[in-house]
């Protein structure tokens, strides 16, 4: 990000705004300056006193006063900025910016800016679902307007789905993306005509009808992977393992339970141009499961017989016939990361190992990397290393797929 960057940041009414706040301790931190605008839906949720505290400026809000457009006018405080930031971006400010309302200091900011604007939606699932919101989005694209999430998870109001604003890291990271692309921002190398085969989730393996053996992955990161791949115009396959979480849009989704299910709906989905094997693969399968439930008897536990998964990632990385020109595999460590991700680059017969660094983000059983929202990754191949920020999975699925883009050069 360039130092001394200015963004203006405008504070619609949601309850995300609480993470505006956050957003501007990290602008701040990295040498930016931020100057606020609160509007009157804002004020419910933040007050101006603490975005004053943490901005180091005075906050502009719909009670401008006279003597505020002596000392700077509106539209100078649309233009003095280096980028314009909406967060949260509620349905109501979208649908102004839409159709090019100035009814409040917000608008009438966004309205009169010349700068790039970055939003950051935040809503109800169903209100972002709705057309109208979806109609106002494609709008806003259209004009230029770049945007950052929503993400998918629980929400404020209990429902679950796309609608959470993302994490002030991806916030961040989109804001570094835009300023440093300066006047005009590359256009996303494109996927258009690729087909992306990604694989997702954990498997269950059964033990008897009802018991299974399973791990805690929650199959965000290759859904994001699948989303950002579909969003840079590929045709994407997605082989999901049981989840708790939606199917990505415009995203063929197939539903696996087991190791040896995903394998067999791998293999019927190549050709593919690249393949991400994202999933959580039990290694080990109960060699023979139960047909009836297994029954408690007489204090003695039954004793499982354990029979090794195929590895989907190394017999497609092997394919003879169809290998994907690019075969991208995850290793999740604890320790010696790079050294693990470098012997599993060759074991597998992959081109990219991505390694998350585990023992950064969690203690490991239940924290961790699995399930939650950010990850720390190096991308290591034949190649080199590159060591990437704990970023949001959002954003981490975004860059991959930026990069796969960008590898496609070589591998056409
Ligand atoms: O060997 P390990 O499980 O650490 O390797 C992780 C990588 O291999 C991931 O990309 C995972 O999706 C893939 N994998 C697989 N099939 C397995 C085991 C792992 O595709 N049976």
């Amino acid at each position: 990000m360039p130092q001394g960057s200015s963004i203006l940041l405008i504070i619609g009414g949601g309850i995300a705004a609480y993470k505006s706040l956050e957003l501007i301790r990290e602008l701040k931190k990295r040498g930016c300056a931020v100057r606020a605008i609160l509007t009157k839906a804002g004020h419910q949720f933040v007050t101006p006193l603490s975005v004053a505290a943490l901005s180091g400026e005075k906050v502009f809000d719909d009670l401008f006063s006279l003597t505020d457009e002596v000392e700077m006018g509106h539209i100078q405080l649309s233009r003095s900025a280096d980028l314009v930031v909406v967060a949260p971006a509620t349905a109501d400010l979208m649908a102004k910016m839409a159709t090019g309302q100035a009814s409040d200091l917000a608008t009438t900011a966004l309205l009169a800016t010349d700068k790039r604007v970055l939003i950051a939606p935040a809503m109800n699932v169903r209100m972002w679902q709705h057309p109208a919101t979806q109609r106002n989005l494609a709008t806003l694209a259209g004009d230029g307007i770049a945007v950052v999430g929503p993400n998918s998870g629980d929400m404020a109001c209990g429902e679950f789905g796309p609608g959470r604003m993302a994490e002030p890291l991806e916030i961040v990271a989109a804001i570094e993306r835009l300023l440093d692309g300066a006047s005009v921002s590359p256009p996303a190398p494109s996927l258009a005509g690729r087909h992306v085969l990604v694989t997702s989730g954990p498997t269950h393996e059964p033990i008897d009808p009802v018991r299974y053996l399973a791990n805690r992955s929650s199959g965000k990161q290759g859904h994001a992977i699948a989303a950002a791949a579909r969003r840079a115009g590929a045709r994407v396959t997605l082989v999901s393992g049981p989840v708790a979480i939606a199917d990505p849009a415009g995203v063929e989704t197939i539903h696996v339970e087991t190791a040896q299910q995903m394998l067999e709906a791998v293999e019927r989905a190549l050709p593919a141009d690249i393949a991400v094997f994202a999933a959580a693969v039990a290694d080990w399968r109960v060699a023979s499961a139960s047909g009836d439930k297994i029954k408690k008897a007489g204090g003695r536990a039954p004793a499982l017989a354990l029979t090794e998964n195929p590895d989907i990632l190394a017999t497609i990385a092997r394919h003879r016939q169809h290998r994907p020109a690019l075969v991208v595999g995850f290793a999740a460590e604890t320790a010696n990361l790079v050294e693990h991700a470098q012997a599993k680059l060759a074991s597998k017969g992959c081109d990219l190992i991505v390694a998350n660094d585990v023992s950064l983000t969690g203690s490991g059983i239940a924290g961790g990397v699995m399930g939650a929202d950010s990850n720390a990754v190096h991308l290591v191949s034949a190649s080199g290393i590159t060591t990437w920020p704990t970023l949001g999975k959002d954003e981490v699925a975004t860059r991959l797929v930026q990069h796969f883009a960008a590898l496609g050069a070589e591998w056409t």
